[in-house]
């Protein structure tokens, strides 16, 4: 990264497996490539991060020996795109030893390790995240995959990175809108986790000017806790499901009629509904509840929800991989900082939740 845009210092967190440092990524990548001696180095990138974070990784010397670079957004993580990279990756004659760097958010940080690990029964790979999303959320845990038949992150699996290197720098370029939808992953780890950092963040006036390596770090945290707790969701991640059950379902539905949104606006919906969802239950007061929609709201507005198509919603829901049997599975908050898993709604309850959103 430039001068500028480091970041003075760097943290380290670590996990069974594997690290993630937070800081100026370059030296470090470096230093990985040097000591692991892969046969052969290749970045994965999308069309924005080739142009705004390989260049500058080239520009300081980073090492590698070829780039494969795609279309970027959701709709192009798919199994179509994963054969590209398959395809490019025999080309380039990659073999077992070699190393697959993911540069970029969500979407190349699933599907680069999807294809990594399944390329050859698994080759090594970085997740580089270059997104505050894939920065806070997305490049850690150890989840990988593509959307198929109309349903996200529905073909995948769990495998560990060799390494994460989040360089908050990369967020320099990242337009206003990715930045905020990532956002909401740093607020949800405040709610299901963490009060303090939820008051540190709602304290700032300007959400889009908050001193980002820590917050990065401090959220980090929260994800890092609960999937070294339970690193196949078998129980506690699933708290970092909360607004993603109503959230995915309305992301999808977005999706499939032309008119998509973003992973972070889709899951402050979610959140507000689960939140709705959770004072029904009995476990959140209704000062919470107040306070949670009227934040999400001023940072997010309102999505016009009620004009998708109830019953789809509620597919969607069908299909989530929480689910147990036919019930809906939901993560409720018992406050803010605290929330616990397993919980269901009734298709009544839930049509409630969509209707307190829509009638704020
Ligand atoms: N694996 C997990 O645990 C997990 C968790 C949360 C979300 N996700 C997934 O993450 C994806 C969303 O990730 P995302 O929000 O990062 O989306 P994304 O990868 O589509 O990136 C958003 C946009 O920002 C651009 N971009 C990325 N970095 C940039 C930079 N530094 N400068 C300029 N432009 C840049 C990208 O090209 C893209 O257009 C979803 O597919 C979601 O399912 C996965």
């Amino acid at each position: 990264m430039t001068k500028k845009s480091l970041e003075p210092t760097s943290e380290t967190i670590h996990l069974t497996g594997y690290q993630i440092h937070i800081g100026s990524c370059l030296d470090r990548l470096n230093h990985l490539i040097q000591n692991n001696a892969p046969s052969k180095v290749i970045v994965l990138a999308d069309h924005h991060t080739e142009e705004s974070c390989l260049t500058v990784l080239k520009q300081g010397g980073l090492t590698y020996d070829s780039s494969i670079v795609i279309a970027a957004g959701e709709k192009h993580k798919s199994l179509s795109t994963c054969e590209k990279i398959w395809q490019r990756l025999f080309d380039l004659k990659a073999d077992r030893h070699s190393l697959l760097i993911n540069l970029g958010g969500g979407v190349i940080g699933d599907m680069g390790g999807f294809c990594a690990s399944t390329y050859m029964r698994g080759i090594s790979f970085i997740q580089v995240p270059t997104t505050l999303l894939s920065q806070v959320d997305a490049s850690i845990g150890g989840k990988l995959g593509i959307d198929f038949y109309g349903l996200k992150n529905s073909i995948g699996l769990f495998k560990d990175p060799l390494s994460v290197l989040v360089d908050p720098g990369f967020l320099a370029t990242l337009p206003a809108k990715e930045l905020r939808s990532g956002y909401a992953e740093v607020v949800k780890h405040g709610l299901i986790r963490d009060r303090d950092l939820w008051e540190k963040i709602t304290q700032v006036n300007d959400w889009s000017n908050q001193p980002w390596q820590k917050v990065i770090h401090q959220s980090l945290l929260v994800k890092k806790d609960v999937v070294a707790e339970d690193p196949l969701e078998k129980s506690i991640r699933k708290i970092l499901n909360f607004g993603h059950t109503i959230g995915h379902a309305i992301e999808s539905v977005m999706i499939d009629i032309e008119r998509p949104i973003l992973h972070g606006e889709a899951v402050a919906a979610g959140m507000i509904a689960e939140a709705f969802l959770s004072h029904r239950h009995g476990t959140l007061t209704s000062e919470d509840l107040a306070t949670i929609t009227t934040y999400l709201l001023s940072v997010y507005g309102q999505l016009p929800i009620q004009e998708l198509d109830f019953e789809k919603l509620i597919r969607k829901m069908g299909h989530d991989k929480k689910n147990i049997g036919s019930a809906i599975n939901f993560t409720f908050l018992d406050s803010i900082g605290s929330s616990s898993i397993n919980h269901t709604a009734t298709i009544e309850q839930i049509r409630e939740s969509i209707d307190y959103y829509s009638s704020l």
